[in-house]
């Protein structure tokens, strides 16, 4: 069962409304979790929370009427639903249930945007920030782009340095590292041939988002390689897209990708697949109960996407997969998981894998406490600049619930199987974290304490009235 502490933020209720609902209740300042004798249930998603983001972005460049069918409806996706409006575009919210929305968006198309007349507020939303950054360094137009206390520490610098080399002029605080930023656009933009200074897709579709409008082809190089939603979704909208693989077989070098300037993206319509990311506490939760059996529907499984699923049964996690829509390269692949009680064994994770699955590292730390062994993840340095400090704040929460947690630099080594007890677990506002210690609490003795639990409606509304549904 899970107790509240103050209101929980309140979820959709079906009305039609334009812009984003007014805001929620005071959100609670701790959720109790307590053990769950058994978990079963059928479980829907909210929309990809990073195909969400990009719907809105693409459609407000395109020009006519796009629809987004069951976009995810987090905290952060309304944040780029926000930041298209004072673009002067109508992205009107047409249906909802409480996780997933569907947005009609009326574009006057890239060139008859507004330049906004305030900050674009990005809220907690490093994706929002630095995907907007890219498509506004190709406009006229000035903006400024800021957020919460936690997007004012996140890196800006990664996409500052290959923007300005194609042209546009950018700003931030401290010597250009950290928000608010500052972006006056210039068209046309240079093309370029870059490399990713780290592993990231937010920079990747940054500078491709750019690319865009350049003054020829744009080429990305990434030596790991980085989830390919925005490359797949401006195929989908009539852009070309290249990709080709670098190095030898002896001397693997990554991927690299590149875009034609001057190809005008078109409206379509789309409907986003269910988040992965949110899957994964699922698949965790599943994996670690000892009687389990869950079926989440419509999981998108893109295999830049899929590898926490893939690491999972690296580890021995007994995860079926139905396929319901096969991989075209265009459009996403999509799959019903269903997921039952299985022993772990303790793996090696390497800085390739981390990139594949660098949002899910948290909640794969929580199984690595239940596995045989001790497992090593190799260069997770990253995850010190999301939404917080996740090695910190993933070893601390751990620990408090009696894990074994050693870091090195940037290695983490988790040795197990361990009997987790119930204890006080700060998120620190950190959605990804919240779930990770809400689903620990299903399994941990006693009574799990999650501070901040409201963080989770970021990227997942109605996650603790999932868990509650799951394992009644
Ligand atoms: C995202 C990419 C990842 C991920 C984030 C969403 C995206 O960030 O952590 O939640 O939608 O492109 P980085 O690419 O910067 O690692």
């Amino acid at each position: 069962m899970t107790a509240w502490r103050n209101e929980p933020r309140a979820t959709g209720d079906g009305t039609r409304a334009t812009a984003e609902p007014a805001p929620a209740p005071a959100p609670a300042t701790e959720a109790v979790i307590r053990p769950a004798a058994r978990l079963r249930g059928d479980i829907r998603l909210p929309g990809d929370k990073s195909i969400s983001h990009r719907a809105l972005l693409l459609a407000a460049l395109a020009e006519g009427e796009s629809r987004i069918e069951a976009a995810g409806d987090g905290a952060d996706v309304r944040s780029t639903a926000g930041i298209v409006r004072r673009l002067g575009v109508r992205a009107e919210r047409v249906c909802e249930d409480g996780r997933t929305v569907d947005y009609l968006v009326v574009s006057p198309g890239a060139d008859s945007l507004d330049e906004p007349d305030g900050v674009l507020d990005c809220g907690n939303s490093g994706t929002s920030l630095r995907l907007t950054a890219g498509m506004l360094a190709g406009l006229p137009m000035y903006a400024v782009l800021d957020g919460d206390t936690s997007l004012r520490r996140r890196p800006v610098a990664r996409i500052i340095e290959p923007l300005r080399s194609m042209g546009a002029v950018l700003s931030a605080r401290r010597n250009d590292s950290l928000p608010p930023l500052t972006v006056v656009g210039r068209t046309p933009l240079r093309a370029i041939d870059v490399a990713t200074s780290v592993p990231s897709a937010q920079v990747k579709s940054a500078i491709l988002l750019a690319g865009l409008r350049a003054d020829g082809r744009t080429t990305v190089r990434e030596t790991v390689a980085t989830r390919d939603h925005t490359e797949r979704m401006l195929r989908a909208r009539g852009v070309p897209v290249t990709r080709a693989v670098a190095g030898t077989s002896g001397s693997p070098g990554g991927v690299s990708w590149s875009v034609e300037g001057g190809v005008p993206v078109r409206a379509i319509d789309e409907r986003v697949p269910g988040d992965v990311s949110a899957a994964a506490f699922w698949l965790v939760a599943a994996t670690i109960h000892p009687d389990a059996e869950l079926t989440i529907h419509d999981v998108g499984v893109n295999p830049t996407r899929r590898a926490v699923i893939d690491i999972l049964r690296r580890m021995g996690a007994r995860i079926e997969e139905r396929t319901t829509r096969p991989d075209d390269g265009i459009g996403e692949p999509l799959a019903d998981l269903v997921v039952t009680s299985s022993r772990l064994e303790a793996i090696e994770l390497g800085p390739a894998d981390v990139a594949a699955a660098i949002d899910e590292i948290p909640v794969l730390c929580l199984a690595a406490t239940q596995a045989h062994g001790t497992t090593l993840i190799r260069g997770a340095g990253e995850l010190r600049h999301k939404e917080s400090d996740r090695i910190a704040g993933i070893t601390a929460g751990l620990e408090a619930l009696g894990a074994r947690v050693e870091v090195e630099g940037d290695d983490l080594r988790i040795t197990g199987p361990r009997i987790l007890s119930g204890a006080i677990t700060e998120s620190h506002d950190d959605h990804r974290l919240a779930m990770t210690f809400a689903v620990a609490g299903l399994i941990a003795r006693g009574e799990t304490i999650v501070r901040q639990p409201d963080s989770a409606s970021i990227s997942y509304p109605g996650f603790f009235s999932e868990l509650e549904r799951v394992r009644a």
